[in-house]
């Protein structure tokens, strides 16, 4: 495994376990994941998968912090693991065309942010797009926004930055900069193809918003996938052919599923994330077999969603991947719409843990393959995949 050097390393909490050997890494989590498996009296499969990822270099996207003090001085990057803001100019784990993207930001926040007198700290966010397209995304305070929309040489130099493909995305609605010949003012969002899943081991664009979700590297997304099309496919018997996609996001296993021939109800409950969804669907001619639904799952959206698709059981795959908290109640529905197979894909073990508890114990699931994919490398997180079949 390459080493790099990284001038951050111990200060930084982006990389906390930087200074853990990789293969130690590796055992660390399997170990975490297997004592709570054993704590919530889950039935693991003996042999199970753990899938690497590039060590360094493949981050798509990067969030930061930027701080503006008193005296004008802009300070950006992460937090040190005691708390105070490390003014990063570099970062090791992102990869190379969105090193340069920030290391450019950066120049321009330094000259910028600090004529903003209304902004104390704020969240950035930088991707790099399927053709090299620069994208941010700036989380400020409503006044700071329109202290950055009158100053006309900031806006001007970040737009030029970005441009000609580019974009620079505004606060929680994500709308875009733009000039309307007299003045800077924000437009409508706008899609990009800001991120890429896989199909057949080739990528394909994912149309999204800078500021939307999506995993954090294009090369560790496509390990994930390929694990979770891969044990839906071949990881037991025939799988059903009808899938509920639950939490669902911009499609990042909707279009893989839809391209192995499944039909898919894909389920998510932020909307312009389902723009984005739509989108690749049509670029790849997939709407067919294609159900796209906005509804917040934990409030009843289960039930709900049998009645609407008149959905059975045995003739069902479900595959959630909800955020950290886990399927909470959405448990019980799901356990009684009991689909023959489930697959739940987690970045946070402890909601995993809980969860397929109650599926084993009060529904009799049982886990039929399971693996661990490492997302995040030098960090103590990652990604969990279990397939669960329904047993009589
Ligand atoms: C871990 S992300 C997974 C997204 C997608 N599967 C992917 O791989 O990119 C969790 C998703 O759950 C969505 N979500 C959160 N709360 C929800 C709710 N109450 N109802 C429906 N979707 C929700 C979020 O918007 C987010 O897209």
């Amino acid at each position: 495994m390459k080493e790099v050097f990284c001038q951050y390393a111990g200060r930084c909490s982006g990389c906390s376990w930087i200074d853990v050997p990789h293969q130690d890494q590796l055992a660390r989590k399997r170990e975490r994941l297997e004592r709570l498996f054993e704590e919530h009296g889950i039935k693991a499969p003996p042999l199970w998968s753990v899938h690497e990822t590039r060590a360094w270099g493949s981050r798509s996207r990067f969030d930061f912090t930027v701080e503006r003090l008193n005296s004008g001085e802009v300070r950006m990057g992460l937090y040190s693991t005691l708390g105070t803001l490390i003014d990063l100019e570099d970062c090791p784990q992102l990869e190379p065309a969105l090193q340069d993207w920030y290391r450019t930001f950066r120049q321009w926040a330094k000259r910028s942010v600090g004529s903003l007198s209304n902004l104390k700290k704020g969240s950035v966010r930088l991707r790099i797009g399927e053709n090299a397209e620069r994208g941010v995304w700036l989380d400020f305070s409503n006044l700071s926004i329109k202290e950055l929309l009158e100053t006309e040489e900031s806006c001007r130099s970040l737009e030029a930055l970005v441009a000609p493909r580019g974009v620079v995305e505004i606060g929680q609605q994500r709308k875009i900069l733009l000039f309307d010949g007299e003045r800077w003012r924000l437009g409508g969002p706008s899609l990009g193809p800001w991120f890429q899943t896989t199909i057949a081991n080739k990528l394909v664009p994912v149309w999204m918003h800078v500021g939307g979700f999506s995993q954090p590297s294009r090369t560790g997304n496509q390990v994930l996938v390929d694990c979770v099309v891969d044990m839906i496919q071949n990881g037991g018997e025939k799988p059903p052919r009808k899938w509920l996609d639950l939490f669902c996001g911009n499609g990042n296993y909707t279009l893989p599923l839809r391209a192995a021939g499944f039909s898919v109800v894909a389920v998510e409950s932020d909307e312009q994330a389902l723009e984005g969804l739509k989108k690749s669907a049509a670029s790849l001619g997939f709407l067919t077999d294609l159900e796209i639904v906005a509804m917040d799952i934990y409030r009843d959206g289960i039930p709900e969603l049998r009645e609407r698709f008149k959905l059975l059981g045995e003739d069902l795959g479900v595959l959630v991947n909800p955020p950290r908290s886990g399927l909470a109640a959405a448990v019980k529905s799901l356990g009684a719409l009991r689909p023959k197979v489930l697959v739940y894909v987690s970045c946070f073990p402890d909601s995993l843990a809980r969860d397929v508890a109650q599926l084993q114990t009060d529904f009799n699931y049982k886990i039929t393959q399971m693996a661990l994919v490492d997302q995040f490398p030098q960090t103590p997180h990652f990604e969990t995949v279990v397939r669960l079949d329904a047993h009589s």
